[in-house]
């Protein structure tokens, strides 16, 4: 190869002062809007990981209805508003309960929500037994698991009778086997 033909580079001219103050002035602004983008991204994402530790579980007492609206030995699927949503919760602060009357004064209250990955479960009356759609899990009607990967049965609320009312102590409904 003939060195000769390589022409050296020139060297670059030097930069004039105006042009190191422009280059750090740009330098200044993409650092500030990188911080600033990862504010408006990383704040919100926090605030998601972080809220669950600070939120206190609803413990109120609702009410689900007065006992002559159930029929004995009868489960029906009851919607319950949660009474420490925010106002702007919307349809997401209801969710679903399947109380059932066992005796005049005797009801129990299932989460709808299958132990095995929190599936919400269908109560199938000709069956007498709750289906969980998304992997076969079968529960009895008192809850207790039939078949499945369910690791345990349904979660049951504490229910009262009061005031000719029946009412129902909300609770954290703990889901998945490591709970
Ligand atoms: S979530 Fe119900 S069986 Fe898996």
């Amino acid at each position: 190869m003939n060195t000769s033909l390589v022409k050296p580079s020139a060297p670059l001219p030097a930069e004039t002062p105006q042009e190191i103050s422009r280059r750090r002035f740009f330098e200044k602004l993409s650092l500030a809007l990188i911080g600033l983008c990862s504010a408006i991204v990383g704040l919100p994402l926090i605030g998601f990981i972080v809220a669950p530790f600070f939120r206190k579980a609803p413990r109120e007492w609702v009410t689900l209805g007065k006992p002559d609206d159930f029929q004995i030995g009868k489960t029906v699927a009851v919607t319950v508003n949660d009474p420490s949503s925010l106002p702007w919760a919307g349809v997401t602060a209801k969710s679903g309960v399947w109380l059932r009357r066992v005796t005049t004064d005797s009801f129990i209250a299932f989460s709808a929500n299958c132990t095995h990955l929190g599936c919400p479960v269908r109560w199938l009356e000709s069956a007498d037994l709750f289906m969980c759609p998304c992997h076969g899990g079968v529960y009895y009607s008192d809850g207790e698991v039939a078949a499945g990967p369910p690791p345990k049965p349904l979660f049951r609320y504490e229910v009262r009778v009061v005031n000719g009312e029946v009412q129902m102590k909300q609770a954290i409904v703990p889901i998945s086997t490591t709970l």
